[in-house]
């Protein structure tokens, strides 16, 4: 029987949460940077929720596409993410496109050190980490804690 823990890291899921980014990167809204990107989250109930960036006329009140995926998280009453998925195309091909400084932080909010993210191109993944890897010594809710 799978670990109801890490049933989410089976090659199925990690494809289905990969596919979700790069569907709803289809729908970035990137005039500007023309730069688009999707990304998935998976809450502790086994769904999925997808996020695109959204760029402004007014540039800094554009947001990442892992901003808009958590929004959707919490919107659905999740709450906690298990896993994300990034999907982008770097300049460079090959080359991982990790989420932003910002976004690792609001990612930590929801989610473990040992929680993956995947970062997929248009076709294939191109590699995985941990946030503790991308975020390492960070700063978290129980922090704010008092005895
Ligand atoms: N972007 C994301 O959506 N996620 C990231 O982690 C990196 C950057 C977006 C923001 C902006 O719309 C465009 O990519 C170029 O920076």
């Amino acid at each position: 029987m799978s670990d109801p823990a890490t049933a989410h890291e089976t090659h199925e899921a990690r494809e289905a949460l990969i596919a979700a980014a790069r569907a709803v990167r289809a729908h970035a809204h990137a005039p500007y940077s023309r730069f688009a990107v999707g990304a998935a989250v998976l809450d502790e109930q086994g769904r999925i929720h997808a996020g695109c960036n959204v760029e402004n006329a007014a540039y800094p009140q554009g947001w990442c596409a892992e901003t808009s995926a958590l929004a959707a998280l919490v919107a659905a009453g999740g709450k906690r993410v298990l896993a994300v998925a990034v999907c982008a195309v770097a300049a460079e091909p090959g080359t991982p496109v990790t989420p932003c400084g910002g976004c690792r932080q609001k990612i930590r909010e929801f989610a473990a050190d040992d929680c993956p993210i995947y970062v997929a191109d248009a076709h294939t993944l191109v590699a995985s980490f941990t946030l503790g890897q991308l975020l390492p010594c960070s700063f978290g809710p129980a922090h704010l804690e008092r005895p």
